[in-house]
């Protein structure tokens, strides 16, 4: 196969990180290439540098493309190399119909706003490439589910004739089915001769996929292997510096007393009081437990817990006990008030304010802590700040450092530390591990040990069932919106959750 690209020596620089340190990377033609690595090793940065988003001149090193050294100046210098990235945050207009989002920006002049036929014969013949046919090229964007969308970017993509195609993080909120179906399109282009290089933190449709695995480790390239000389330990090794034996480090639980109990709760549809999104939950958590919820997208689970911690607009009914006293949560501050803590599966929406540094976001949940007549005590808050930024390892220059520079993976980690900064009694983790690199993922599970031992209850959602099954002591399925089981960890295997969570059992 011979060389598309070959990025030599690239260094890019952001004030106080050095994000890239002379990285070399070499892609064949028709290949699918991997790139792994741990949060803030560089992964994205380096398609930022492929893609022209950073112009040439803000990196030092070379970039070629069939033999040609490239200096893109724009992205649109790059898409006419060729290449096309999906960036690990959609970025579609959400208000803007599928056609427009699939037609606009590629070649306005061709297809002007006068001539829609043209532009939604188009949008169809791009939306079949990706095995969404059935979708109308008329539907507003934003009012399709993610996976769709995240197709859709694909379709874009293709649009614009790209020979080599860049994914980050393409399926981190897909359902399984459409993991399913993009794993099968990527398969296909590079049949047809596109290089794909994806980058993912799902090592098992790495190695699904993948022809060569390059793996980088704090902006420097450690190993670039044909995968078939790999496996997901070794990649993990390789990511992390050291090995890592144990995946799911679960200890015993020693449960105490009953701390959360849930009766008979029922979510309602904000837009369709008649409409149940959970219907008549029942289930408890006690000190010292991890329950885990499993179920498939759309079951209910997130309704669940965001309308349990008073972040839901629509009505509920049922009974929520916090230590055996009925208790009515109205909105997340009175939860956190509770104990409750919840940290959300989509951290852009709920969890952070970007531009805000990282020691203001960990404390702004826990300011009456920290603060003496409404006046924020600063040395605490830096205090707290430092205390989260080490024990949960979060890369970054400083406490000051602003959140939305750092990686996907370290912004979780700080929303995690915002949640813990509450000292909740029951911590409820939505996804907790989404976008999280392997050895981070070790860590966050040990932090669960931790609290669970200082008499912590955890509900931890998960897609990921080893993920449920590794580290919960009991597990809760969901399945339209109802309790389909509940196992202890002992009797569950992934077939079970499957079944219940595909309506197979009810219990
Ligand atoms: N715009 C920026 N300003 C300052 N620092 C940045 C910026 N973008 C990235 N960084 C830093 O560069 C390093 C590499 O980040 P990058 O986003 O490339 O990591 P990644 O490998 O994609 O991680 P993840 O798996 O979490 O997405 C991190 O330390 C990050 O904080
Ligand atoms: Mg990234």
């Amino acid at each position: 196969m011979s060389v598309v690209l070959e990025m030599k020596n690239i260094t890019k620089e952001f004030p106080g990180v050095k994000a890239l340190d002379q990285v070399n990377f070499v892609a064949k033609k028709g290949e699918i290439h991997a790139l792994c690595g741990e949060n803030g090793a560089g992964k994205s940065t380096l398609m930022k540098v492929l893609s022209g988003l950073y112009p040439s001149g803000t990196y030092d090193g070379t970039l070629e493309i069939n033999g040609k050294v490239c200096e893109f100046k724009t992205i649109k210098d790059a898409e006419k190399a060729g290449i096309s990235i999906i960036y690990q945050e959609l970025a579609l207009a959400k208000q803007m119909t599928v056609a427009e989002n699939l037609i606009l920006g590629n070649e306005p002049a061709k297809f002007g706003i006068i001539n829609k036929n043209i532009m939604f014969k188009e949008a169809e013949k791009w939306l079949k490439e990706v095995g969404l046919k059935g979708v109308n090229p008329e539907t507003i964007t934003g009012t399709l589910g993610i996976g769709k969308q995240q197709l859709i970017e694909i379709a874009k993509a293709l649009s614009k004739n790209a020979n080599i195609l860049i994914l980050d993080e393409p399926t981190a909120a897909l359902t399984e089915q459409e993991v399913r179906i993009l794993l099968d399109i990527l398969l296909e282009f590079k049949e047809r001769g596109v290089t794909c290089i994806y980058i993912s933190h799902k090592l098992n449709e790495v190695f699904e996929i993948a022809d060569t695995i390059t793996v980088l480790r704090d902006g420097q390239t450690v190993s670039t292997q044909p995968a078939s000389e790999l496996t997901e330990d070794k990649v993990i090794s390789l990511m992390v510096g050291r090995e890592i034996k144990e995946r799911f480090p679960r200890i015993k639980a020693e449960p105490k007393e009953t701390v959360l109990s849930v009766r008979d709760y029922s979510v309602f549809d904000q837009e369709n009081a008649s409409k149940k999104l959970v219907d008549s939950v029942s289930f408890d958590v006690r000190k010292g437990e991890i329950l885990g919820i499993s179920g498939l997208m759309g079951s209910g689970r997130t309704e669940l817990v965001m309308s349990l911690f008073g972040g839901l607009q629509g009505g509920n009914s049922g009974e929520v006990l916090i230590d055996g006293k009925k208790v009515k949560i109205k909105n997340t501050k009175q939860a956190i008030q509770q104990g409750l803590s919840l940290v959300s599966e989509d951290r852009k929406k709920y969890g952070l304010i970007l531009d805000m540094d990282i020691k203001s976001n960990i404390s702004i949940s826990s300011l009456p802590s920290i603060s003496n007549r409404q006046v924020i005590n600063k040395n605490e808050e830096i205090s707290h700040g430092n205390k989260y930024i080490d024990s949960l390892r979060i890369k970054a220059n400083s406490v000051e450092t602003v959140t939305g520079t750092l990686s996907g993976g370290n912004q979780q980690k700080v929303v995690l530390g915002k949640c813990l900064m509450t000292k909740p009694k029951v911590l409820i983790l939505d996804e907790p591990t989404r976008g999280i690199d392997v050895g981070a993922k070790f860590e966050i599970y040990n932090l669960m040990n931790q609290l669970i031992r200082e008499g912590v209850a955890i509900i931890m959602i998960s897609s990921e069932l080893p993920e449920v099954m590794g580290m919960s002591h009991r597990i809760m399925v969901m399945s339209e919106g109802q309790k389909a089981a509940e196992f202890v960890a002992e009797e569950a295997t992934q077939e079970k959750i499957m079944v219940a969570a595909t309506g197979g059992v009810t219990v």
